[in-house]
């Protein structure tokens, strides 16, 4: 049997604890082309002129094999503004961030500081008494699962079943999955998604609350409003979008800083620290490694290769931030490393609209865990990963402490 490629070894389940050696592999080649005909970037400077050029494509329909896979989706479900292009992105991005951040709501996001800081204290204090907890269970996922189901005004007793529906819509983007699988649970996870949310969108018309989701039912400024099934879509994309990313966040930084002793320490002595360390954490250990739905619209030609029409590209978003030609010591894990621009986030017009929220969970998260918790150590490293090689993290995160 033929051994195995860099990016088949990438995306084996067995490699999940550490893909970097084969990111750098990856990178001799910026643009690959794989046997299926897609194309594969992993360079800097290629993703990024890759995510600024309008002929790469978000829109699934431009490819049959994306196209398909929407298809298995349930009837109603309509696409969110991350698979659009514009002028409709544009118009739905708008619609939604009026609600979320600055100019109109600047305080949306910071206004929530104490409420997080009070959600991670009462974590914490949960903690009392134990020598080992689970960073994931206990911290990385309710925190901002927690903050986001807020936000968007979704009640405490509805918050499991959603999770439920989450975790296997998630499983649906596995790549390893076999085709009928996935095409099943797709099935089932949208149509269940669908229901949870439109319903949602129905009772916060009725009783409207001081939410983001009633804020963008009731909204009918200049561009009109949201129809229920755009709301629907952005509503859902808010929500699943808030919930696995920066659960990876926080938990790859805790392992991170568990891995670094000394920038711990820092972090305890220096908390303004954890404004850099959370980009380089970004940049070192991404939550989205990378981008798997892209068309090229046109030939493109970028780095000696040309990307032929109608081409798959996948930007490996991870692979990018760790390009040596970009960051010094590329490999190295630098609390407070200067001009940081890295990819986690992506960049161009589908840049995380989530950014600020989770910088912000993200700082306050780090700081309390270097301020409460006392000798934290490693019990597992590597930890169990979940599944997926695109949205990256452990599953469970055990660490050692001394009890309070
Ligand atoms: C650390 C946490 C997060 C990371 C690493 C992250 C990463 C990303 C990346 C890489 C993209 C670009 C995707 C592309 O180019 O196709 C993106 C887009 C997006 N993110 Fe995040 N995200 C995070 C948290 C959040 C949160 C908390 C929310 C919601 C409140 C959110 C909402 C969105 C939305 C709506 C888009 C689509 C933007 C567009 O298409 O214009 N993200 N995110």
């Amino acid at each position: 049997m033929a051994e195995p490629t860099p990016w088949e070894q990438v995306l084996d389940y067995s490699r999940r604890p550490d893909p970097y050696p084969l990111y750098t592999e990856l990178r001799r080649t910026p643009v690959s082309r794989l046997e299926d005909g897609s194309y594969l970037v992993t360079t800097y400077a290629e993703n990024l002129a890759l995510l600024h050029d309008p002929r790469l494509s978000s829109d699934p329909s431009h490819n049959p094999q994306f196209a398909a896979a929407m298809e298995e989706l349930s009837e109603d479900m309509q696409p969110s503004f991350l698979q659009m292009d514009p002028p409709e992105h544009d118009r739905q991005r708008r619609l939604a961030m009026r609600h979320f951040g600055p100019p109109h709501q600047p305080e949306r996001i910071a206004g929530l500081e104490p409420r997080m800081i009070e959600i991670v204290t009462g974590l914490i204090d949960g903690m009392a008494g134990k020598d080992r907890i689970d960073v994931v269970d206990e911290l990385a996922y309710p925190f901002p699962v927690s903050v986001i189901c807020e936000l968007l005004g979704v009640p405490p007793e509805d918050r499991s079943e959603f999770r439920k529906w989450v975790d296997l819509a998630i499983e649906t983007i596995d790549p390893g999955l076999d085709p009928e699988t996935q095409q099943e649970k797709r099935k089932e996870a949208s149509t269940e998604l669908f229901n949870f949310i439109s319903n949602l969108v129905e009772r916060h018309r009725q009783s409207p609350g001081d939410d983001l989701l009633s804020a963008m039912v009731a909204d009918d400024g200049s561009e009109g409003r949201l129809s229920t099934g755009e709301l629907a879509s952005t509503g859902l994309l808010l929500l699943i979008a808030g919930h696995e990313t920066t659960v990876n966040l926080i938990s790859n930084g805790i392992l991170t800083l568990l891995r670094h002793p000394q920038a711990l320490d820092r972090l305890r002595q220096d908390p303004e620290l954890v404004i850099p360390m959370t980009e380089e954490l970004l940049r070192f250990e991404p939550p989205v490694h990378f981008v798997p739905i892209r068309t090229a619209l046109d030939d493109i030609e970028i780095a000696g290769t040309t990307i032929a029409a109608g081409s798959p590209v996948t930007l490996v978003l991870a692979a990018a931030n760790r390009d040596p030609g970009r960051f010094a010591e590329a490999d190295r894990f630098i609390p407070d490393r200067p001009d940081n621009q890295h990819l986690g986030f992506g960049s161009g017009i589908h840049l995380c609209f989530g950014a600020p929220l989770a910088r912000l969970e993200t700082q306050v998260a780090l700081t309390e865990f270097a301020r409460r918790i006392r000798n934290p150590r490693l019990a597992e490293d590597p930890p169990p990963y979940r599944p997926s090689p695109i949205l990256r993290g452990p599953l469970h995160l055990p660490v050692d402490i001394d009890p309070d």
